[in-house]
């Protein structure tokens, strides 16, 4: 047993039992962070700020919502929207916070795909990174499904009938997914569970696993610099802070992280009271009808360059290459062979790799949004193609890069 003495504070006792002054040091104020970091570092935060904001948002929705196939509709749109004081306002930013969480997460993964943030010690960030990615999609999955409208109902269908494998025609298991031959009770029951309880644990945890990952490595900067943190952290603490290189987590940089993430919240609640209508889709506004098929499906904006990569091909073909996107990133620290973890301006080939990608994925998105008559399914065809390719040219560019 180890040595207890009498406490002095209460501060004394929480310490003997729980070493918080340890922790304080490890997780914020000798926690280094580079200077040399731009506004992008904050992304990272401004997720974690957004995430409570839905967690809070959702927390209140869930007082009114009904899980019921003949409630949830209304319960959403008439019991929260109108007649709950302040309901819409819930509503509202728990649907803006859904879908700008993804814009934040695209600019975040871009900004540490740019300044090759995924290396050298850094792959244990990007890959908690990628299933945060992945539990988001599903989080944000499921959610659409609880109001129970049209393109609840149909995205739901499209999407569980994909899990039939195309030519394997597993139909069994498709229904074993949705509990039922069509989407109904059971399925709305078990994505409820999944939206609000298993998978915001499952967040909750990588959440952690992933700030955890970025202890050891620290947090990458934007000119590639091999930073040796024991030294300028000593510097630092010798009283030379101008010299030194580095900077305290808390409260230094936090107030600088916070003032990017005040910006963004003038932003969101701009948002959340004048452009909500942008997260919502109008024939969600109509109940899910499972015999009136809407004539046009498509998922949310930050899915739909997964959804062309899976459109233009046939179904079996189609169903690899959707696999393929939405697996392929978690390669990148793998596939990337070079040994530069610098930004891509001072790369080889790998700049115009990055800039093909993003533009890539932003026509990808366009395409899927438009119904597939020509020449969008050309041009949706083609980049699809150059998706798969760009993917499958990655190791060899890298190889050929020089070591900086
Ligand atoms: C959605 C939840 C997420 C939260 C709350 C989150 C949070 C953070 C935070 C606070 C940082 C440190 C500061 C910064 O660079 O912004 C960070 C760094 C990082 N994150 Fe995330 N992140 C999330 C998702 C992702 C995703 C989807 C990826 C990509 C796959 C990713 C990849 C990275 C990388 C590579 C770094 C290291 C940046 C560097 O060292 O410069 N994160 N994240």
């Amino acid at each position: 047993m180890a040595h207890f003495t009498k406490a002095t504070s209460v501060k004394d006792w929480l310490n003997q039992r729980l070493a918080i002054e340890k922790v304080e040091k490890v997780m914020a104020s000798e926690y280094w962070i580079p200077k040399n970091i731009n506004f992008l570092w904050a992304m990272g935060m401004i997720l974690a700020v957004t995430f409570a904001l839905l967690l809070v948002s959702g927390i209140f929705l869930l007082m009114y919502y009904q899980p019921n196939v003949n409630l949830a509709f209304d319960s959403v749109n008439y019991t929260i929207m109108q007649e709950v004081g302040y309901g819409w306002l819930w509503r509202h930013v728990h649907g803006v916070a859904a879908s700008v969480v993804f814009l934040i997460i695209y600019i975040h993964m871009f900004t540490g795909i740019y300044y090759g943030s995924y290396k050298k010690g850094r792959e244990m960030i990007w890959i908690s990174g990628m299933l945060l990615f992945v539990a988001f999609s599903a989080e944000a999955f499921s959610g659409y499904m609880l109001p129970w409208g049209q393109m609840s109902y149909w995205a739901g269908m499209v999407i569980t009938n994909l899990f039939s494998m195309g030519g394997l025609h597993l139909d069994g298991l498709v229904e074993w997914i949705r509990g039922d031959y069509v989407p109904a009770q059971a399925f709305l029951n078990r994505f409820f569970m999944l939206h609000v309880l298993l998978i915001p644990l499952a967040i909750i945890g990588l959440i952690a696993l992933h700030f955890g990952s970025l202890r050891i490595p620290h947090v990458n900067n934007q000119d590639g610099e091999e930073i040796d943190f024991d030294a300028e952290s000593k510097k630092y603490l010798a009283g030379d802070k101008a010299g030194a290189k580095v900077i305290r987590f808390a409260n230094d940089f936090m107030s600088k992280d916070m003032m990017v993430v005040g910006i963004y919240l003038v932003f969101f609640f701009y948002l959340v009271f004048f452009h909500y209508d942008f997260a919502m889709d109008p024939v969600n506004f109509d109940p899910a009808n499972g015999l009136k098929t809407p004539t046009h499906i498509y998922p949310e904006w930050y899915f739909l360059w997964s959804y062309e990569i899976l459109r233009p091909f046939s179904t079996n073909v189609g169903l690899i290459a959707f696999a393929f996107a939405q697996v392929i990133f978690f390669s990148l620290p793998f596939m990337d062979r070079s040994p530069n973890a610098i930004p891509a301006s001072r790369r080889g080939l790998f700049k115009y790799w990055f800039w093909a990608m993003l533009i890539d994925m932003i026509i990808l998105t366009a395409m899927g949004k438009v119904p597939p008559i020509e020449p969008f399914g050309t041009i949706g065809f083609y980049a699809a193609l150059t998706f798969i390719g760009l993917w499958i040219a990655l190791p060899f560019i890298t190889k050929m890069e020089k070591e900086v």
